[in-house]
Protein backbone atom coordinates (compact mmCIF):
# COMPACT_ATOMS: atom_id res chain seq x y z
CA UNK A 1 0.00 0.00 0.00
CA UNK A 2 1.05 3.34 -0.88
CA UNK A 3 0.42 5.77 2.08
CA UNK A 4 -0.79 9.10 1.30
CA UNK A 5 0.39 12.05 3.65
CA UNK A 6 -1.17 14.92 5.28
CA UNK A 7 -0.49 18.55 4.61
CA UNK A 8 1.11 18.58 8.05
CA UNK A 9 2.77 15.38 7.61
CA UNK A 10 4.12 16.91 4.40
CA UNK A 11 5.60 19.86 6.72
CA UNK A 12 7.33 17.40 8.67
CA UNK A 13 8.90 15.59 5.53
CA UNK A 14 10.18 18.69 4.23
CA UNK A 15 12.11 19.65 7.56
CA UNK A 16 13.49 16.85 7.57
CA UNK A 17 14.54 17.09 3.76
CA UNK A 18 15.68 20.34 4.34
CA UNK A 19 18.15 19.53 6.92
CA UNK A 20 19.54 16.83 4.58
CA UNK A 21 19.56 19.57 1.90
CA UNK A 22 21.75 21.99 4.13
CA UNK A 23 24.19 19.49 5.11
CA UNK A 24 24.73 18.11 2.12
CA UNK A 25 25.52 21.02 0.81
CA UNK A 26 27.84 21.55 3.33
CA UNK A 27 29.31 18.52 3.29
CA UNK A 28 29.93 19.32 -0.43
CA UNK A 29 31.77 22.40 0.45
CA UNK A 30 34.37 20.22 1.80
CA UNK A 31 35.02 17.34 -0.41
CA UNK A 32 38.44 18.60 -2.51
CA UNK A 33 41.93 16.60 -2.89
CA UNK A 34 43.07 15.15 0.15
CA UNK A 35 39.94 14.64 2.21
CA UNK A 36 39.13 11.31 3.01
CA UNK A 37 35.58 10.16 2.66
CA UNK A 38 35.69 9.63 7.27
CA UNK A 39 36.80 13.24 7.09
CA UNK A 40 33.48 13.60 5.65
CA UNK A 41 31.82 11.25 7.76
CA UNK A 42 32.70 12.79 10.87
CA UNK A 43 31.43 16.74 10.15
CA UNK A 44 27.91 14.87 9.07
CA UNK A 45 28.55 12.94 12.47
CA UNK A 46 29.03 16.32 14.41
CA UNK A 47 26.94 18.49 12.42
CA UNK A 48 24.14 16.05 12.93
CA UNK A 49 24.24 15.93 16.68
CA UNK A 50 24.21 19.72 17.02
CA UNK A 51 20.89 19.98 14.91
CA UNK A 52 19.26 17.36 16.95
CA UNK A 53 18.45 15.23 14.31
CA UNK A 54 19.02 11.63 14.06
CA UNK A 55 20.85 9.85 11.29
CA UNK A 56 18.59 7.30 9.26
CA UNK A 57 21.44 5.27 7.93
CA UNK A 58 23.37 4.30 11.01
CA UNK A 59 22.66 0.94 12.25
CA UNK A 60 19.89 0.82 9.64
CA UNK A 61 19.94 -3.04 8.48
CA UNK A 62 23.58 -2.91 10.30
CA UNK A 63 24.92 0.26 8.19
CA UNK A 64 28.03 1.58 10.00
CA UNK A 65 27.55 5.41 9.48
CA UNK A 66 25.65 8.39 8.78
CA UNK A 67 26.63 9.30 5.19
CA UNK A 68 27.18 7.05 2.27
CA UNK A 69 30.14 8.09 0.25
CA UNK A 70 30.69 6.26 -2.97
CA UNK A 71 33.61 7.23 -5.27
CA UNK A 72 34.42 6.98 -8.99
CA UNK A 73 33.44 3.04 -9.62
CA UNK A 74 31.31 2.87 -6.64
CA UNK A 75 27.49 2.88 -7.32
CA UNK A 76 26.26 3.99 -3.75
CA UNK A 77 26.27 2.73 -0.21
CA UNK A 78 30.33 3.11 -0.27
CA UNK A 79 31.13 3.14 3.74
CA UNK A 80 33.00 6.11 4.55
CA UNK A 81 37.11 5.21 5.43
CA UNK A 82 40.40 6.35 4.94
CA UNK A 83 40.32 6.35 1.09
CA UNK A 84 41.81 9.94 0.10
CA UNK A 85 40.19 12.23 -2.24
CA UNK A 86 41.86 12.85 -5.63
CA UNK A 87 41.59 15.58 -8.04
CA UNK A 88 39.38 14.30 -11.35
CA UNK A 89 37.43 11.57 -9.02
CA UNK A 90 33.60 12.14 -8.61
CA UNK A 91 31.91 11.37 -5.03
CA UNK A 92 28.43 10.52 -4.33
CA UNK A 93 27.08 11.88 -0.80
CA UNK A 94 24.29 10.15 0.27
CA UNK A 95 22.84 11.12 3.42
CA UNK A 96 19.43 10.01 5.52
CA UNK A 97 17.80 12.26 8.72
CA UNK A 98 14.80 11.44 11.14
CA UNK A 99 13.17 14.34 12.73
CA UNK A 100 10.53 13.68 14.69
CA UNK A 101 9.79 10.24 13.10
CA UNK A 102 9.79 11.82 9.95
CA UNK A 103 12.67 10.98 6.99
CA UNK A 104 14.75 13.23 4.60
CA UNK A 105 16.79 11.22 2.16
CA UNK A 106 18.65 12.87 -0.89
CA UNK A 107 21.99 12.37 -2.22
CA UNK A 108 23.95 14.49 -4.84
CA UNK A 109 27.39 13.78 -6.59
CA UNK A 110 30.15 16.15 -6.72
CA UNK A 111 33.70 16.33 -8.62
CA UNK A 112 36.77 16.72 -6.50
CA UNK A 113 38.72 19.20 -8.39
CA UNK A 114 38.71 19.93 -12.19
CA UNK A 115 36.66 16.35 -13.68
CA UNK A 116 37.34 15.53 -17.01
CA UNK A 117 34.54 16.05 -19.87
CA UNK A 118 33.15 13.08 -19.73
CA UNK A 119 32.44 12.90 -16.34
CA UNK A 120 30.86 16.10 -16.44
CA UNK A 121 28.41 14.75 -18.72
CA UNK A 122 27.85 11.84 -16.50
CA UNK A 123 26.89 14.07 -13.95
CA UNK A 124 25.07 16.64 -15.57
CA UNK A 125 23.12 13.88 -17.51
CA UNK A 126 22.32 11.84 -14.17
CA UNK A 127 20.97 15.30 -12.64
CA UNK A 128 18.93 16.16 -15.70
CA UNK A 129 17.43 12.84 -15.70
CA UNK A 130 16.48 13.65 -12.09
CA UNK A 131 14.91 16.37 -13.08
CA UNK A 132 13.16 15.44 -16.16
CA UNK A 133 11.54 12.67 -13.60
CA UNK A 134 10.27 15.17 -10.88
CA UNK A 135 8.54 16.95 -13.94
CA UNK A 136 6.72 13.42 -14.10
CA UNK A 137 5.30 13.83 -9.92
CA UNK A 138 1.80 14.65 -11.58
CA UNK A 139 -1.86 14.00 -10.53
CA UNK A 140 -3.18 11.02 -12.81
CA UNK A 141 0.23 10.23 -13.92
CA UNK A 142 1.31 6.77 -13.01
CA UNK A 143 4.80 5.73 -11.78
CA UNK A 144 6.10 3.68 -15.44
CA UNK A 145 6.31 7.53 -16.25
CA UNK A 146 8.59 8.57 -13.33
CA UNK A 147 10.79 5.55 -14.53
CA UNK A 148 10.95 5.75 -18.24
CA UNK A 149 11.73 9.26 -18.60
CA UNK A 150 14.79 8.63 -16.50
CA UNK A 151 15.87 5.56 -18.75
CA UNK A 152 14.96 7.45 -21.93
CA UNK A 153 17.53 10.71 -21.36
CA UNK A 154 20.14 8.14 -19.66
CA UNK A 155 20.46 5.01 -22.84
CA UNK A 156 20.05 7.90 -24.97
CA UNK A 157 22.95 9.26 -23.80
CA UNK A 158 25.01 6.47 -24.15
CA UNK A 159 24.69 5.52 -20.30
CA UNK A 160 23.19 2.44 -18.50
CA UNK A 161 20.84 2.64 -15.49
CA UNK A 162 21.91 0.87 -12.41
CA UNK A 163 18.59 -2.17 -12.33
CA UNK A 164 19.66 -3.69 -8.71
CA UNK A 165 18.75 -0.42 -6.54
CA UNK A 166 15.37 1.70 -7.03
CA UNK A 167 14.28 5.31 -5.34
CA UNK A 168 11.09 4.60 -2.76
CA UNK A 169 8.59 5.71 -0.89
CA UNK A 170 9.45 7.68 1.94
CA UNK A 171 7.86 9.00 5.53
CA UNK A 172 7.88 7.38 8.81
CA UNK A 173 9.75 4.50 7.42
CA UNK A 174 13.04 4.79 5.34
CA UNK A 175 11.96 3.00 2.53
CA UNK A 176 7.88 2.36 1.85
CA UNK A 177 6.36 1.22 -1.14
CA UNK A 178 6.30 1.51 -4.26
CA UNK A 179 9.66 1.08 -5.53
CA UNK A 180 10.91 3.44 -7.66
CA UNK A 181 12.99 1.60 -10.94
CA UNK A 182 15.15 4.06 -13.21
CA UNK A 183 13.84 1.78 -16.03
CA UNK A 184 10.37 1.17 -16.98
CA UNK A 185 7.09 1.84 -19.64
CA UNK A 186 5.01 5.06 -19.43
CA UNK A 187 1.69 4.94 -19.07
CA UNK A 188 2.15 1.74 -16.26
CA UNK A 189 1.93 1.17 -12.80
CA UNK A 190 -0.13 2.87 -10.11
CA UNK A 191 -1.27 6.32 -10.42
CA UNK A 192 -0.34 8.83 -8.44
CA UNK A 193 -2.30 10.22 -5.84
CA UNK A 194 -2.27 13.66 -3.71
CA UNK A 195 -0.14 13.19 -0.91
CA UNK A 196 1.83 10.42 -2.15
CA UNK A 197 5.75 10.74 -1.29
CA UNK A 198 8.63 9.99 -3.17
CA UNK A 199 12.83 9.60 -3.18
CA UNK A 200 13.59 9.64 -6.52
CA UNK A 201 17.38 8.20 -7.23
CA UNK A 202 18.63 7.74 -10.30
CA UNK A 203 22.56 5.46 -10.57
CA UNK A 204 23.80 6.11 -13.55
CA UNK A 205 26.88 4.21 -15.13
CA UNK A 206 29.04 5.35 -17.91
CA UNK A 207 29.60 1.64 -19.48
CA UNK A 208 27.56 -1.77 -18.63
CA UNK A 209 24.53 -1.58 -15.95
CA UNK A 210 25.94 -4.44 -14.34
CA UNK A 211 26.91 -4.14 -10.85
CA UNK A 212 28.46 -5.84 -7.77
CA UNK A 213 28.87 -5.99 -4.29
CA UNK A 214 32.47 -5.71 -2.30
CA UNK A 215 33.35 -8.32 0.20
CA UNK A 216 32.14 -5.33 2.88
CA UNK A 217 28.42 -6.07 1.66
CA UNK A 218 28.10 -2.61 1.28
CA UNK A 219 29.30 -0.95 -1.28
CA UNK A 220 27.60 -1.48 -5.07
CA UNK A 221 30.78 -0.69 -7.84
CA UNK A 222 29.94 -1.16 -11.18
CA UNK A 223 31.15 -4.44 -12.85
CA UNK A 224 33.15 -3.08 -15.75
CA UNK A 225 35.35 -0.52 -13.65
CA UNK A 226 33.47 2.65 -14.72
CA UNK A 227 32.27 5.46 -12.98
CA UNK A 228 28.76 5.96 -11.77
CA UNK A 229 26.58 9.58 -10.69
CA UNK A 230 23.78 9.19 -8.28
CA UNK A 231 21.32 12.58 -7.37
CA UNK A 232 18.49 12.13 -5.48
CA UNK A 233 15.47 14.16 -4.28
CA UNK A 234 12.05 13.55 -2.12
CA UNK A 235 8.86 14.52 -4.11
CA UNK A 236 5.46 15.23 -2.77
CA UNK A 237 2.63 14.82 -5.28
CA UNK A 238 0.37 17.82 -4.92
CA UNK A 239 -2.64 19.09 -6.89
CA UNK A 240 0.16 22.12 -7.89
CA UNK A 241 2.48 19.81 -9.10
CA UNK A 242 5.48 17.93 -7.67
CA UNK A 243 6.65 19.92 -4.68
CA UNK A 244 10.52 18.98 -4.23
CA UNK A 245 10.81 18.50 -0.44
CA UNK A 246 14.58 18.51 -0.28
CA UNK A 247 15.39 21.86 -1.60
CA UNK A 248 17.02 24.70 0.02
N1 LIG B 1 19.45 6.67 -0.32
C1 LIG B 1 19.68 5.27 -0.07
C2 LIG B 1 18.37 4.54 -0.01
O1 LIG B 1 17.37 5.12 -0.08
C3 LIG B 1 20.56 5.03 1.07
C4 LIG B 1 20.34 3.90 1.98
S1 LIG B 1 21.78 3.59 2.83
C5 LIG B 1 21.45 2.53 4.06
O2 LIG B 1 18.29 3.37 0.05
F1 LIG B 1 22.49 2.38 4.72
F2 LIG B 1 20.56 3.06 4.85
F3 LIG B 1 20.99 1.40 3.59
CO1 LIG C 1 16.85 6.82 -0.94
Amino acid sequence: MIICKSAAEIEKLRRSGKLVREVLEETRERVRPGVTTLDLESFVERRLAQSGARPAFKGYRGYPCCLCASVNDQIVHGIPSDLRLNEGDIISLDLGVIIDGYYGDAAVTVPVGEISEPLQRLLRVTEESLHLAIDQVRLGNRLGDISSVVEEHVVSNGFSVVREFVGHGIGRQLHEEPQIPNFGLPGYGPVLKEGMVFAIEPMVNVGGSAMRILDDHWTAVTADGTCSAHFEHMVAVTRNGPDVLTRL
